[in-house]
């Protein structure tokens, strides 16, 4: 029989190594951030926009400013996001238009 704590377990180990991961990345060049590139937004991206999918349906994206902007709404409108407030919303889109622009500058490769 599994109680809480045995379930709660893995999920604190996993915050703890992401905690690891975000202060070693300027060592090894790493992303903390999955398939995100690091860079200014890059943490407000994760968190608002890996919670439902993968974030690598993002990464794999390359759109100019004003359809990531149209897609964030559709996101809210037909995918049930909470829309994204200030001053994070304009982190995360100047984010998505620096790295994920139409030409794909870090499409994965792997
Ligand atoms: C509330 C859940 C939720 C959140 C939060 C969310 N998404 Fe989505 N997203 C979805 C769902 C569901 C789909 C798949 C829709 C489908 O394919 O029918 C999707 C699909 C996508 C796609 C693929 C679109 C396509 O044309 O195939 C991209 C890109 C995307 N999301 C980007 C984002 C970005 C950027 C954010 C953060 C700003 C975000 N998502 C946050 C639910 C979410």
């Amino acid at each position: 029989m599994m109680n809480l704590s045995m379930m709660l377990r893995p999920a604190i180990a996993g915050a703890f190594m992401m905690t690891a991961a975000a202060a070693q990345a300027g060592e090894n060049g790493e992303s903390p951030f999955g398939a995100l590139v690091p860079g200014e937004g890059a943490e407000e991206t994760y968190v608002h926009c890996a919670a439902c999918h993968s974030e690598m349906l993002v990464a794999q994206q390359g759109l100019t400013r004003e359809r990531w902007a149209d897609l964030i709404e559709w996101m809210v409108d037909e995918q049930g996001m909470n829309p994204i407030e200030e001053p994070d919303y304009t982190l995360v889109l100047d984010y998505l238009a620096e790295h994920y622009n139409t030409d794909r500058p870090n499409f994965p490769r792997n």
